[in-house]
């Protein structure tokens, strides 16, 4: 089978994204696969670099790859991929969508608003929300364009900076808590993951990709609360359609897990959080590609 590596691409993630498929590409079973690097820079040359595989395992992160777009040009041409499908990998890209309906089901997310534009700026409202808040893109990834704004003072230019990246912003409230993380392949839960950054004051870009920027490792949450984290994971990947793999980002405090996102092509970079919570269920890299690509041509 003729593997492409579809990596790159456009968005504010690009690097992330190499680096992503670059991990890929080091560890696909070559005995399994004829493997293709295919590095994506404009958006109209995707049908002519896909040309003669037979599958496409994505690496792409960001606009134009984990939104869907992708996803639906594949479909349109045939060739099957990795991941989550065309409508679920929108919803999750829209934080602000995909927390209106884990809200309406019940599942406790950060309140929040959401902008479109500088027209729309508001700081009362922010006020009544409650400080600290976190700005972000709302279709960001990699925390890119997103600061924790503490009081007014700096809310404009926070708002400004994830305008930058994003026609609409998302000012979430600050939950205080650990920082945890459930991936989940197939229906199986892997082990839940504790963030503490190091780095940075919080889970920003350095404390993310640079080497020794955070300490990640599998928590031992009391049997009550590791349910109530498992049950909040896999009802949001159920409730926002995901398929294949995915990665439920959560905020845990006073034993309430507080979901922010879900990504649907979460980061295969060295550093990052889903091969580690694979590699402790004992599923290594390689392994963990060949039940991905099962998984998704099922
Ligand atoms: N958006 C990055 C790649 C992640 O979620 O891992
Ligand atoms: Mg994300």
């Amino acid at each position: 089978m003729k593997v492409g590596v579809v990596m790159g691409g456009m968005s504010s993630e690009r690097e992330i994204s190499l680096m992503t498929g670059k991990e890929m590409l080091a560890w696909l079973d070559r005995s399994k696969y004829e493997v293709v690097p295919i590095e994506i820079v404009k958006e109209e040359d995707l049908s002519e670099q896909v040309q003669g595989i037979d599958f496409a395992l994505l690496a792409l992160h960001g606009a134009y790859g984990e939104d869907g777009t992708v996803q639906a040009a594949l479909e349109s041409l045939g060739i099957p991929y990795s991941g989550s499908g065309v409508e679920s990998s929108a919803l999750c890209m829209d934080k602000n969508r995909s927390k209106q309906l884990l809200r309406a089901a019940g599942i406790p997310t950060p309140d929040w608003l959401c902008w479109s534009g500088m027209e729309e700026y508001d700081a009362e409202a922010v006020a009544q929300l409650g400080y600290p808040v976190f700005v972000k893109p709302n279709s960001g990834g990699s925390s890119v364009g997103t600061l924790p704004v503490t009081d007014e003072a700096s809310l404009k230019a926070a708002v400004q900076e994830a305008l930058r990246w994003d026609s609409s912003v998302l000012i979430e409230q600050l939950v205080e808590g650990e920082e945890i993380t459930c991936s989940i392949v197939g229906e199986e839960l892997l082990p839940v993951i504790g963030i503490r950054s190091k780095a940075s004051a919080w889970f920003d870009y350095h404390a993310k990709y640079q080497d020794g920027g955070a300490e990640e490792q599998v928590v031992i949450l009391p049997t009550e609360i590791q349910t109530s984290v498992q049950d909040a994971a896999i009802s949001s990947y159920r409730i926002l359609k995901c398929s294949v793999y995915s990665r439920v980002d959560m905020i845990l405090r006073n034993g309430i897990p507080y979901v922010l996102e879900v990504n649907t092509l979460p980061g295969m970079t060295p550093n990052s959080l889903l091969p580690k919570s694979a590699q402790a269920a004992g599923l290594k890299f390689n392994e963990l590609l060949d039940r991905i690509i099962e998984l998704s041509l099922q």
